[in-house]
């Protein structure tokens, strides 16, 4: 859209004069946003294909009305710029009023996209005169908006998501580019010794309060996928009746796999004995060496179950991405603490909308010699979403009121802006959801 691309354009003009600060974040985050949706029509933006999606005119909009909830928290004589807004953009926050019901998102015209690209811009004026006022050496001030550049990204990947359901390979990226050329590779379990690790954010950039505190856990000797499970080893479950016996399921899953017909993983459709997935690329044959995305925590769970095996505690997932036994230390990404680029792994600015194939970034390899922890697939873990022993809330309703009936994932996806992940990120989705970029790898006792 027109419009979209001329704001883009805006804010991108205005990156290369700006040192290393809050407002280039900024700018480079808001970019990013828009970028996202600068191929839309107008009549995308609206429309509200789930109740479990958001049209992408959502998500711009409350996206910006966070930066003003965090503007009201540094400055309490902060006036809100429309009461409506903050009510439609309002996600969950019950401090901040009703919110708007979830589901019915797309049931309403206004504010009209004018209105919430108008508003937008409006906010990045707001944010640019705040950053100038305050002193955002204040660590309090600088790590709330780094919250907020943060779960920016967040709907950025959420809005992924959404723009798979709403258009799949009608979407039109601004950037994509082929998968790269795959080396051969043999899935296979790599032993971990086990012992007393700490657990948790070790560094000192922003992370969120979930991941903190950093402390000890146990875990006994166990063994972790060097891949995450492919399309091929998922098909096996398929072929064997994996969804029609219940001997694979917890009860609730079992119930959810009657309940909803499911054959398959979400976005998958056969015809005449050929599986095909529905995203980004078109409608394509099963890849068979591609990770397996878009399956639930009970669908992860059952495979598991039926492979004789189990899906490992976030725990184990984050010691055999982070820690080196060689030199008994931690880093922030299996590679170390240098950020992600392309040639590591899978992330949202690899530009590549979908899985690439087991074996594709040798150089993203853990110490253990796991890889392609980070990026691809999130990967479930069998962990409760909870806080940590010892968790302080930094941001009230915005983590801590989730900590009940949702399951851990790790690693980011495809979908995530390489800004926003680290190897103690702690992503957390109900169990039977399996519309974001979710697979899983297995793990053993031994
Ligand atoms: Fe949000």
């Amino acid at each position: 859209m027109r419009q979209v691309m001329s704001i883009r354009q805006t804010l991108d003009d205005q990156i290369d004069d700006l040192k290393g600060s809050l407002w280039r974040d900024f700018v480079h985050t808001r970019s990013r946003t828009l970028r996202l949706v600068a191929n839309l029509e107008m009549d995308d933006f609206v429309v509200q294909t789930a109740t479990y999606m958001s049209p992408p005119k959502w998500h711009i909009g409350h996206v910006s009305w966070l930066y003003e909830v965090i503007m009201s928290r540094v400055n309490k004589e902060y006036q809100f710029y429309s009461k409506e807004f903050s009510e439609y953009l309002n996600s969950y926050y019950n401090q901040f009023g009703e919110p708007h019901q979830k589901g019915r998102r797309g049931t309403v015209s206004r504010p009209t996209l004018n209105q919430i690209l108008d508003y937008y811009m409006e906010i990045n004026g707001r944010v640019q005169t705040f950053l100038s006022e305050y002193d955002t050496s204040d660590k309090d001030v600088k790590s709330l908006f780094e919250m907020g550049l943060n779960h920016e990204c967040q709907h950025q990947e959420l809005l992924v998501y959404d723009l798979q359901h709403l258009l799949a390979d009608v979407y039109v990226p601004l950037k994509k580019v082929s998968p790269p050329r795959r080396a051969t590779a043999t899935p296979s379990m790599i032993p971990v010794r086990g012992g007393m690790y700490r657990l948790g954010y070790g560094g000192d950039q922003f992370c969120y309060d979930i991941e903190l505190p950093e402390h000890n856990t146990y875990m006994d000797n166990y063994s972790l996928g060097r891949f995450p499970v492919t399309n091929a080893e998922y098909m096996q479950f398929m072929k064997d009746g994996g969804y029609s016996k219940f001997e694979n399921w917890l009860s609730d899953g079992w119930k959810v796999v009657q309940e909803n017909g499911w054959t398959s993983p979400m976005y998958w459709e056969e015809t005449d004995g050929q599986w095909c997935i529905v995203d980004f690329r078109g409608r394509r044959p099963i890849n068979p060496t591609e990770p397996v995305v878009h399956v639930s925590f009970y669908e992860a769970d059952a495979y598991a179950r039926w492979a004789g095996k189990r899906l490992p505690t976030e725990a184990e997932w984050e010691k055999a991405a982070c820690y080196d036994p060689t030199s008994d230390t931690k880093s922030i990404y299996p590679w170390g603490d240098e950020p992600p680029d392309y040639t590591k792994c899978n992330l949202l600015e690899s530009n590549i909308w979908g899985c690439t194939e087991i074996g594709s970034y040798p150089e993203g390899v853990s110490p253990y010699g796991c890889e392609q922890m980070i990026g691809d697939v999130w990967e479930w873990t069998s962990s409760e979403f909870v806080g940590y022993r010892g968790f302080k809330s930094t941001f009230r309703e915005y983590n801590d009121k989730w900590f009940t009936g949702q399951k851990v994932l790790r690693g980011g996806s495809y979908g995530t802006p390489s800004m926003s992940i680290r190897g103690s990120y702690r992503n957390f989705f109900r169990l039977d959801e399996r519309w974001m970029f979710a697979g899983f790898r297995l793990a053993s006792d031994i």
